[in-house]
């Protein structure tokens, strides 16, 4: 291959089949690479040594072109210590054009400057460059690892339907029309989640697949309308027998690829993750710990601002630290507020730790005993700011100040040069219900077919916002690199939580009557998870970008712009479908 040959290679004949990638004529001697999915190697003609018609032929290539080359080995004149081939060149004997190429639109460079759409739109050429071939040999890589992984484990690899009945996971479903049922539709999988639980209850009981799933919802740069997941189900398991399978998977994936991940994975209950990082999916990478205040400021202040939060029973007040940050202007802070805000605070309380005293936004309502306690508290030093989030809600209060926490890390550059460094967590007692405030009724958190904790649910008629679930997610380095739980295999138990969640009887049975029908035949206790593997190529691959690890993506408005998808289709079509469109 193109990108393999070395110094010991020198002397040696060798045929290459690839593309053009630049071509010079230094005086009268012509270079060109040839470029393949493993990299490019240089090859030289000159009017001396070859035949007068492979001199000609090499004149009137151009990028892209498809060639076939022969030729010797040889050492380079002036080697070229930036890439793996620079030691050599390759003196041609041979070359055949096998096709040629009209000039790219853009330039097929690792560096080029043309924007995504119109790399989007040529994504074949696109595709060609270096890091892009890696990208996706790193995912084929990645699939490899997982499969070689579960299979010594004794899983089975099983597939299930594309064409299916609607499986709720929080999303919108893309539906297909049925030709021969007039007016019914199949919907594509949003996840495997209930086929997989029927595999259980079949009796196949340690499954995994790499599945298509598929979800209408608004695009984010970690989320594609149709992505993959590594979705894996085991009968009569616990929590710690799916942490250390599915750690075990990611480890065998990053030793694979020759990186590093951390093991075993901390544990963080979601109260935790909350109070201590403000986020359900923090990134563990950075400190900037979260310090609680309510109760040491309780009673100390007239600030009404405090003290109306400290009236509600789960108000929170709650700092976060910005180290130096003192000597940020007012508009520097401004920004932070503002950032605060968009997160759902009324302001922000700011404390700036001086070496001759403090200065503070609320410097009137704040004595400087309480500013000192809550400096020692916060363990800021000279020369911090104390950034104080006030808030009824304990976990708007916490969102907001881990928006906060991390435009301080963007700030304070607390992240550059780590984008190969890793900090896995398990994030556990998931709340199992959601609580919408303005419809006054409750939503799950991860899907309905989560068991809840056994002793919570006892005492469910004691307010369901207390019921937590076996639910347990995967984060790293700020994604939620995937989500699972114990399930549900009672049939009265999944009843009552679909009767919870607002579900008619009717709606149950016509939505889910065949899994409550399978749970009275021998259902065993199981569970499993989902890891999306878009996203654990995308942290290989140290992108933050999801379509960098997709061979095609769509856009962030869910088009196709290579083959321009969706698009309209003839009237025979949705005739024959029972369709017809309104204005
Ligand atoms: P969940 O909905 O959390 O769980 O999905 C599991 C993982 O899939 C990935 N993911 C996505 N990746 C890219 N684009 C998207 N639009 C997208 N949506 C989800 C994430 C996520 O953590 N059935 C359950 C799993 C289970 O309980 O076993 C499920 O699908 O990495």
């Amino acid at each position: 291959m193109a990108g393999e040959l070395r110094a010991s290679d020198i002397g040696k004949r060798v045929v290459l089949n690839g593309w053009v990638d630049g071509h010079r004529d230094m005086g009268g001697v012509l270079f060109f690479d040839v470029r393949d999915r493993s990299g490019k190697s240089q090859c030289v003609i000159r009017p001396s040594t070859g035949s007068a018609q492979l001199y000609e032929s090499a004149k009137k290539l151009r990028s892209e072109f498809v060639v076939s080359v022969e030729g010797v080995v040889q050492k380079r004149e002036s080697p070229n210590s930036r890439i793996p081939t620079g030691e050599i060149e390759i003196e041609l004997s041979y070359l055949e054009v096998l096709n040629e190429s009209q000039v790219p639109p853009f330039e097929v460079k690792e560096d080029t400057t043309a924007n995504e759409d119109l790399r989007l739109r040529y994504r074949y050429l696109d595709l060609r460059r270096p890091s892009l071939q890696r990208n996706l040999a790193v995912r084929h890589k990645v699939v490899k690892a997982i499969r070689d992984y579960y299979n010594e484990r004794g899983f089975y690899e099983i597939e299930t339907p594309i064409l299916m009945k609607a499986t709720p996971e929080g999303a919108r479903d893309f539906l297909v029309p049925s030709r021969i049922h007039p007016g019914s539709f199949y919907a594509l999988p949003q996840s495997p989640q209930l086929y997989k639980q029927v595999l259980m209850i079949s009796g196949f009981d340690r499954y995994f697949q790499i599945a298509r799933c598929f979800r209408d919802e608004d695009l984010r740069a970690d989320r594609q309308p149709e992505f993959t997941q590594l979705d894996v189900e085991m009968s009569f398991p616990n929590e710690d027998l799916i942490y250390d399978v599915m750690e075990g998977a990611l480890a065998r994936v990053w030793k694979e690829l020759g990186l590093t991940l951390p093991s075993p994975f901390l544990q963080l209950s979601y109260h935790e993750a909350m109070s201590r990082f403000g986020s359900d999916k923090p990134d563990l990478r950075y400190g900037l710990e979260i310090q609680t205040l309510t109760e040491m400021v309780r009673g100390k202040t007239e600030f009404k601002v405090f003290n109306e939060v400290l009236e509600k029973r789960l108000g929170v007040i709650g700092a976060v630290v910005a180290p130096g940050g003192a000597a940020w202007s007012r508009k520097q802070i401004d920004t932070l507020t503002d950032l605060a805000k968009v997160f759902g605070a009324g302001g922000l309380v700011w404390i700036k730790v001086n070496a001759d005293g403090y200065d503070s936004s609320a410097k009137k309502f704040l004595s400087d005993d309480l500013l000192r306690d809550i400096r020692s508290v916060c363990g800021a030093q000279t020369g911090d700011l104390i950034l104080v989030v006030s808030h009824p809600k304990w976990e708007r209060a916490y969102t907001i100040l881990g928006a906060l926490r991390s435009e301080l890390a963007n700030r304070l550059g607390l992240l550059e040069g780590k984008e190969f460094e890793f900090a896995p967590a398990w994030i556990t007692n998931f709340p199992m219900f959601e609580e919408d405030e303005e419809k006054g009724s409750f939503t799950f958190k991860h899907h309905p077919f989560t068991s809840p904790d056994p002793q919570d649910w006892a005492r469910r008629s004691e307010g369901l916002q207390h019921v937590r679930a076996r639910a347990y997610d995967i984060v790293v380095n700020g994604y939620e690199l995937g989500s699972g739980s114990i399930r549900i295999h009672d049939r009265t138990m999944q009843e009552e939580v679909f009767d919870l969640l607002g579900h008619s009887k009717e709606d149950q049975l016509k939505k889910f009557g065949f899994i409550l029908e399978a749970f009275q035949y021998g259902a065993p206790p199981h569970g499993g998870m989902a890891l999306g593997i878009d996203r654990i190529v995308m942290l290989c691959c140290g992108t933050e970008n999801i379509r960098d690890v997709i061979a095609f993506p769509k856009t962030t408005s869910m088009q196709s712009l290579m083959d321009s998808s969706p698009s309209e289709v003839d009237q025979y079509q949705l005739k024959e479908l029972h369709l017809a469109l309104t204005k």
